[in-house]
């Protein structure tokens, strides 16, 4: 029988702080009212060149760094946002070009502020099942470009960031021991972007009235957070035969910390079991447990054989939580790291030679115009039908964003 165990965890947060004073400044709202009713005191917001892609690349490398392993090792990237670099192609698939992954498949998951548990959960049963050996699951979101900063009910509440773990199968017992996934479609318009999709593509009505932003029923989801967040952790437990007691470490989504004192209550458990970093960071969706992870492991909260669980909830209505037991960390060695980067540099270079090939082939054998070209690097709106030059990823340096609607300009 194999075990999926978690070898590698990393994390990436953008420099930039925005503080609850900052806020004040922007909306009718106070430090006082942010940090008693969230715990949150300040967030990150990504910068111009920072995107949903180059955080998930950034704390995927530490992960990995971590594990002593490099990209080309890799069988499964599994990237969980509600902040998706595009519609399609896939987050993942960015992320797999940028780490050389060459043997990996690599989805993106939707099951927001779930979704780093349900990749965890997926991840493990791909390792469980022997389709897959080492999988990626990352978290990552810029939550800052779909926020609406004039709406204090919901803009104080997030903040952008990337966590990362790498699993990797084991004959020894121990990692993701047991999961539980659970949804309830019924509570979709609790918490939704409403435009956007294909039930309401993007107009100039649906910008004008920011229907392409984060629309949330705040007491509404307190109270299905409150309700999941014990039930999904006893029943998780009930799985792996452990008792609330024998757990070291509880990580839960980071969205309030009223709600983690709740749950832990509930559970009967004491609140320093709870790993809590809201007041940095804010809700950072599905990012929020990873880097609450590495975190932990990196400041030596989290130890071999430590018995954890991770839970989360979110828009859906999702909720998902998962029993580990946290496995030994393997510290790469310097000359492992600095081969790792020549690594990233190396699928850096096959990945420009990559595209050139593909621009040879069109100018040899033709190809049709293409109905819409990349934006160029410095940030220029799609043009329809002209043909543009070189395009430069998004998980490349990016120089503005283009969130121009009304209400969604990150704070400068
Ligand atoms: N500053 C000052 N006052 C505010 C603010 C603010 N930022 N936001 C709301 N208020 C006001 C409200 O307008 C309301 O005023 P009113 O009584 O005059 O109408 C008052 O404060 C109380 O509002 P409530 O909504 O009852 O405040 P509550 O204590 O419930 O806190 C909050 C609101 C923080 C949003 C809370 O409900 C919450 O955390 N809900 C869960 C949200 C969540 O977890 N979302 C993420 C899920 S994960 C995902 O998938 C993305």
């Amino acid at each position: 029988m194999k075990y999926a165990h978690i070898t590698g965890w990393g994390k990436f947060v953008p420099q930039r702080v925005l503080t609850n004073d900052d806020l004040a400044h922007m909306v009718e709202t106070s430090d006082g009212w942010i940090r008693e009713r969230t715990g949150i005191a300040e967030r990150r917001i990504a910068g111009p060149n920072e995107t949903t892609a180059s955080m998930a690349i950034a704390a995927a490398i530490e992960a990995l760094d971590v594990a002593g392993i490099s990209g080309s090792q890799v069988d499964l990237i599994i990237v969980a946002t509600t902040t998706p670099e595009y519609a399609f192609p896939a987050t993942a698939c960015l992320v797999q070009d940028a780490l050389g992954a060459t043997h990996a498949g690599a989805f993106d998951l939707s099951a927001a502020c779930s979704g780093f548990v349900y990749g965890l959960s997926v991840g493990a049963d791909a390792i469980r099942a022997g389709s897959a050996n080492t999988v990626l699951v990352i978290g990552s979101e810029t939550l800052s470009r779909i926020i609406n900063w004039k709406d204090r009910n919901t803009c104080v509440l997030f903040g952008d960031g990337a966590g990362a773990v790498v699993l990797q199968a084991s004959d020894q017992p121990g990692g993701v021991l047991s999961t539980l996934l659970r949804a309830d479609g019924s509570g979709s318009e609790l918490l939704i972007i409403p435009a956007g999709g294909s039930r309401h593509p993007i107009t100039p009505q649906a910008l004008e009235q920011n229907l392409h932003t984060i629309h949330m029923n705040g007491r509404e989801v307190f109270r299905f957070a409150s309700r999941v967040m014990e039930r999904a952790t006893r029943e998780v437990l009930h799985k792996a035969g452990w008792t609330p007691e024998q757990v070291d470490l509880f990580v839960p989504h980071q969205a309030n910390r009223r709600i983690i004192e709740m749950a832990a209550k509930s559970l009967g458990v004491s609140l320093d079991k709870f790993y809590c970093n809201i007041a940095h960071y804010g809700n950072t969706s599905a990012a929020s447990i990873p880097i609450a992870l590495a975190e932990a492991a990196a400041s030596g909260r989290l130890r071999p054989k430590d018995r954890v669980v991770v839970v989360g909830f979110g828009a859906g209505l999702t909720w998902a939580a998962a029993a580990l037991e946290w496995s030994e960390p393997k510290p790469s060695a310097r000359s492992r790291r600095t081969l790792s980067r020549l690594g990233y540099g190396l699928a850096n270079v096959r990945s420009r030679a990559r595209r050139l090939l593909r621009r040879l082939e069109d100018r040899l054998f033709g190809a049709p115009e293409p109905s819409w070209t990349p934006p160029s690097s410095t940030g220029n709106p799609p043009q329809n039908g002209t043909r543009g030059k070189t395009y430069t990823p998004s998980h490349l340096p990016r120089e503005q964003h283009s969130t121009e609607a009304q209400g969604t300009q990150t704070p400068s």
